[in-house]
């Protein structure tokens, strides 16, 4: 079933059909759900429903039926769903918590906010008789929104994108919604329209301060060319979002060319916010060479918060429950010692592995490192630590298939926070996508490979200087739908 060519094996993908955006993200009752906007007659993106799955461990995906249909309000575009707890909608029947979904109606031009619950654990929904619970205000552009509870000011909030700014809302009971205020104008990246926001508190690293961080989608502009997901942090007074940070100030959450749309799930435990992201990029999503599925998500993310040299930055790990499928057996090589013309030839060919590497000592002069993956003859990927330009880059130009549109065969480079992310790097490879984890994850590249079938090696690699490494340690990955025997 899960064994076509480029089939993500421990990322989720629907069976078959398009899919883009996560959407209602929510975990209840010793469950993650996972919907998301979904074609099921077509490869390609079409009216929109909002598909789902579940997983105990944000990794093992169970696929259930097509959960949102479109109606004669429209297509069903993103949003997101809550726990109501306490039943301030009064929507509640029975003993299971009521979950309440959000999400936008699109038609062409009328784009509006309805809303479905559900009292079967997000089985079955039933849309609200009086949809849509916020109209249209006149604006061509208005959707995905994303709603949380304020503790501080006992009101639901609201975020959602209006044209390439963010308006919130506020609600006792998830029915009724005020405007309160927008934020945008001026701030941030307006190469396009803003879509999908997410608005939370995180916890400042080493501290006891909490601060606000707005999450804002931008298709196009992205720093790469197409979409990409940005990020402010500031306060959030219960009305209006100020942003610590001057408007020249732009913030990227993933450097590489393939993390969109992302959002976090609500009701996860204190303290834990968790997101997930599209893993593609809507220059190319509906051309990548895969079938009969198209697109997967990204690894689900544990998200913090730091101060460094040069600012905020939002840190992004792998969840821990990743470890799940990790091989206990590993490969952990000694002494490993790279330079001009000897880089480090790995012997092994695998597909699905993490790779951590840890530099000891690096001669001064050395200008660049790296990993040379999939390394073929026709094919290879390198990813890079420019000491130079403080820079990760990958380079997929000869990645393999690359020419299904020209958008896809690039060289994206993201800005190091400091030089600190010298020192360690998480490298997690599904058979068609790259994860890059720079530094405590501080840095974050995310891009799609589409590698021909060769035999392939990997190589460390230093130019300029030798670099000495603590760590070089492969480790395998299981599949989450073909678990071996
Ligand atoms: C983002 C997006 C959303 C919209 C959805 C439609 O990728 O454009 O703004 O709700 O996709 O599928």
């Amino acid at each position: 079933m899960y064994n076509h060519p480029y089939r993500p094996q421990f990322h989720f993908s629907p069976k078959e059909k398009w899919m883009n955006d996560p959407n209602g993200l929510v975990y209840y009752d010793g469950e993650y759900h996972l919907f998301y906007q979904y074609h099921p007659e077509s490869t390609v993106w079409g009216p929109m429903h909002w598909g789902h799955a579940v997983s105990p461990d944000l990794i093992h995906w169970e696929e259930l039926p097509v959960a949102l249909y479109p109606d004669e309000l429209g297509m069903i575009f993103s949003g997101c769903a809550v726990v109501d707890r306490d039943n301030t909608s009064g929507l509640k029947e029975g003993e299971e918590d009521v979950l309440v979904a959000f999400y936008t109606q699109h038609e062409e031009n009328n784009e509006k906010q309805s809303l479905a619950y559900s009292h079967d654990r997000g089985r079955t929904w039933i849309k609200y008789d009086q949809n849509p619970v916020i109209a249209n205000p006149g604006m061509k552009d208005f959707r995905d929104p994303k709603v949380f509870w304020s503790q501080e000011n006992a009101k639901w909030i609201m975020c959602l994108a209006a044209g390439d700014e963010i308006q919130f809302y506020e609600s006792s009971n998830l029915i009724n919604w005020e405007y309160l205020s927008s934020f945008g104008n001026d701030f941030g990246a307006h190469g396009g329209v803003w879509e999908c926001p997410d608005l939370f508190q995180l916890k400042v690293d080493g501290t006891d301060t909490k601060k606000w961080v707005l999450i804002v989608s931008i298709n196009p502009g992205g720093p790469n060319g197409g979409s990409a997901t940005q990020y402010f942090v500031g306060e959030f007074d219960g009305k209006a979002f100020h942003p610590d940070e001057g408007p020249a100030h732009i913030r990227w959450a993933d450097g590489g060319k393939d993390f969109y749309a992302a959002v976090s799930w609500s009701n996860t435990e204190v303290e834990r916010k968790i997101w997930i992201g599209w893993m593609s990029n809507w220059q190319y999503a509906n051309e990548v060479p895969t079938d009969p599925w198209r697109s997967a998500m990204s690894l689900p993310r544990e998200l913090g918060l730091k101060m460094t040299e040069s600012g905020w930055c939002l840190t992004q790990k792998v969840v821990k429950e990743f470890d799940n499928i990790k091989e206990e057996k590993l490969n952990a090589y000694e002494n490993v010692v790279v330079k001009d013309e000897q880089p480090f030839v790995f012997p092994s060919k695998d597909e699905l592995f993490e790779l951590k590497l840890k530099p000891k000592n690096i001669d001064p002069d050395t200008k660049e490192w790296g990993i040379v993956l999939r390394k073929g003859e026709k094919t290879e990927t390198c990813v890079t630590y420019s000491r130079v330009n403080r820079q990760w880059s990958v380079d997929r130009r000869r990645s393999g298939a690359i020419d299904f549109s020209e958008h896809f065969p690039s060289l994206d480079a993201a800005g190091a926070t400091r030089q600190h992310t010298d020192h360690h790097v998480q490298l997690i490879l599904d058979a068609c996508s790259l994860e890059l984890f720079a530094g405590d994850g501080e840095l974050m590249m995310t891009e799609l490979l589409f590698p021909f079938d060769e035999d392939f090696t990997m190589q460390v690699y230093s130019v300029g200087g030798e670099v000495a490494f603590e760590e070089v340690k492969l480790t395998r990955l299981k599949s989450i739908w073909n678990p071996k025997a």
